[in-house]
């Protein structure tokens, strides 16, 4: 079924509405029934053209739980709920509300600054922005300090489940070396929502409570976890996501006239500005992950290199090239983009980050292209978002077939419909 613009909008309003929990938005109903961090973030940039008010509180419940040392967690357990694992029972990290101990992608700066900008209700804007920005400001110190302890300007995730992107090729590798003895008996729920032919396999399923387990004997202690993990892995899409959320509170804290805070945001990225052209790969024509233990960089494809251009990271040359890539892919599929380059024999078209297109991973990779001059690729790449949701408001979609897959009525997916269509409206007018 094609839909045209408002209705897109209604039907995407529907599903914000319907995941609502009044202070947060779950993810999807059954698969996810709590709060998760990006996600959140993301799903304020749709709410604010139903409800601005509604968009920040949003975000202020996601940063109240933020805890003392400055992470920002992944998952805040709001309700008991027994249909996710997971739990609070498996993570224990002690927090007055459960929360996961681990974190996600940093969108929130870039958020905040395009919620204040664009606001209509700039009064509510101002107070909200200035709340709010030193929640992200004090995470984004501690990506630093705990995630790159050797001060190289880019920072390691611990846990695949750190990047978004859980099940990517890029950490199998890495993942490979971690062991699986002493793993306590665990049963999953995500392959009972979910077929499990869209899911992760058990052999990496394994590991990753096996990394909980160890992290979570150190106390989740952040001064010990990045020595003591044998996964660290420097991802290019989420560095490049957390430089851009660092420019982002620099121009916010300009605005707002906390000029201390934008000087220090502002070094912050031109460090790691300095650092980041490491990963880029000239023999595959885009950004890598880099493995902190082997120190060599990862053959692996995947959307996460290609996410540099949200940060308008490389020179103009290196902009141009992931542009073709991102056409190559779209060439070789029939909606783009997927998250893994569809020529490498390991694309699954339909399992879980090893194949399948994100609406949000298009939005951030577009405002990437147009912010680099390549306008007309972003637009290709909106025009795929929006054809996708002929297939419902899945997770996920096959980026061959265009069939919707993982959870549905999904609320990011709904956001990212409503910012598109919103914003369209607005460009007409
Ligand atoms: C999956 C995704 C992750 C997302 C979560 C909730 O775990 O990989 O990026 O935050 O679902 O939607």
């Amino acid at each position: 079924m094609t839909f045209d613009d408002s209705t897109a909008f209604e039907r995407a309003a529907t599903v914000l509405s319907e995941n609502d929990r009044g202070t947060y938005t779950v993810p999807t109903k059954g698969l996810y029934p709590f709060q998760w961090n990006w996600d959140s973030c993301l799903t304020a940039l749709g709410q604010r053209h139903i409800d601005e008010a509604r968009a920040w509180t949003e975000i202020e419940t996601l940063a109240a739980h933020q805890w003392p040392d400055g992470m920002i967690p992944h998952i805040i357990f709001h309700v008991a709920d027994d249909g996710y694992f997971p739990g609070p029972d498996v993570w224990q990290t002690g927090r007055p509300v459960p929360t996961s101990g681990i974190t996600q992608p940093p969108v929130m700066g870039f958020v905040l600054r395009r919620l204040y900008e664009e606001a209509k209700d700039k009064g509510l804007a101002e107070a909200k922005a200035r709340a709010l920005i030193g929640a992200a400001d004090a995470w984004h110190r501690w990506f630093y300090a705990a995630r790159d302890p050797e001060g190289t300007g880019l920072v390691a995730l611990l846990h695949p489940w750190e990047s978004g992107r859980d099940n990517s090729c890029d950490w199998d590798a890495a993942l490979a070396r971690v062991p699986t003895d002493g793993i306590e008996p665990y049963q999953r729920r995500d392959t009972s929502h979910v077929d499990a032919a869209q899911r992760p396999h058990k052999a990496e399923y394994d590991r990753y409570l096996w990394l909980v387990q160890r992290f979570r004997g150190l106390g989740w202690d952040n001064a010990k976890l990045h020595d003591a993990s044998p996964f660290r892995v420097v991802d290019p899409g989420f560095n490049a996501i957390l430089i851009r959320s660092d420019e982002d509170i620099a121009a916010l804290g300009e605005a707002l006239g906390m000029t201390g805070l934008a000087t220090a945001a502002r070094a912050r990225v031109a460090k790691a500005r300095a650092a980041f052209e490491r990963l880029w790969s000239e023999v595959h024509g885009q950004y890598l992950c880099l493995d902190r233990v082997t120190g060599e960089l990862v053959e692996s494809r995947s959307v996460g290199g290609l996410l540099p251009l949200f940060a308008g990271l490389g020179t103009p040359e290196r902009q141009q090239a992931l542009a073709v890539r991102i056409a190559e892919w779209r060439a070789a599929t029939r909606f783009g983009i997927a998250s893994h380059d569809p020529a490498d024999p390991r694309f699954e078209p339909k399992r879980y980050w090893r194949g399948p297109v994100w609406l949000i991973v298009n939005y951030l990779v577009a405002d990437g292209l147009a912010r680099c001059g390549l306008a007309e690729a972003a637009e290709a790449v909106h025009q795929d978002s929006l054809k996708l949701i002929e297939g419902g408001f899945a997770e996920y979609y096959d980026p061959v077939t265009g069939q919707g897959l993982g959870g549905g009525n999904f609320t990011w997916t709904a956001a990212m419909v409503a910012e598109l269509v919103r914003k369209r409206a607005e460009a007409v007018a």
